[in-house]
């Protein structure tokens, strides 16, 4: 088989905040953390919020010993990097929450304003347990005070993509975590829009 170039590599490759092997070794113990928090729990339902998350649940997930069950929310607040303040519900949850014990995951708790929301949201349903976790916070960017249950990095205040996180859909599927620089945003505007030319 020839090798094949990833989707992210016609975009400038960004510098690496986290390496993959980091962000591996963390996965590993935030799932040795849950387990042992939830032992006794027979099962554990993750929501994951796309779509940001979708990777970093799918690690988590595989890595957990206890039973678990994905299920997935989509919201929006953001348009670029800039946060709008107003939490959309995108697409809602399939399953009832009703006496299960839920664990939000989350790629990045930045404003706070979206896991506020979720909890609010969430809490209403009658789970038996509600708590959150995020790969990455950004503590000093936060304007709600928003407990996170397991935190996987705290970054500081750049904008990061990678490993499920996204500057306008690109960069998703990067295997690090990168930040963006002004400069590649620059030359990625020369380009083509990837949603409209087909490749
Ligand atoms: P919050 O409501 O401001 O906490 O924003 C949370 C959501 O914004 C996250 O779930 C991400 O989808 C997105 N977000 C915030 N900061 C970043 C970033 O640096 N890179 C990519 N997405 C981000
Ligand atoms: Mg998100």
């Amino acid at each position: 088989m020839t090798s094949h170039k990833p989707p992210t590599a016609r975009f400038p490759e960004p510098p690496a905040l986290i390496a993959e092997g980091a962000i591996r070794a963390r996965v590993a113990s935030l799932a040795a953390r849950i387990d042992h928090d939830y032992r006794g729990c027979d099962e554990l339902l993750l929501v994951g919020v796309l779509r940001g998350a979708f990777i970093f649940l799918a690690d988590l997930s595989r890595r957990l010993a206890i039973a678990n069950h994905v299920d997935f929310i989509a919201l929006s607040s953001y348009q670029g990097t800039e946060q709008t303040g107003a939490v959309r519900l995108i697409m809602d949850l399939r399953t009832d929450l009703a006496g299960k014990h839920v664990l939000i995951v989350e790629d990045i708790v930045d404003t706070g304003h979206t896991l506020d929301y979720l909890l609010r949201t969430l809490a209403a349903r009658g789970p038996a347990s509600l708590r959150s976790c995020s790969l990455l916070r950004k503590r000093e960017r936060h304007e709600i005070d928003v407990h996170v249950d397991y935190v996987g990095f705290d970054v500081p205040d750049v904008w990061v993509i990678g490993y499920g996180l996204d500057y306008d859909d690109r960069w998703r599927t990067l295997p690090y975590i990168g930040v963006l620089e002004p400069e590649m945003l620059e030359r990625v505007a020369q380009r083509p829009d990837p949603a409209t030319s087909a490749g």
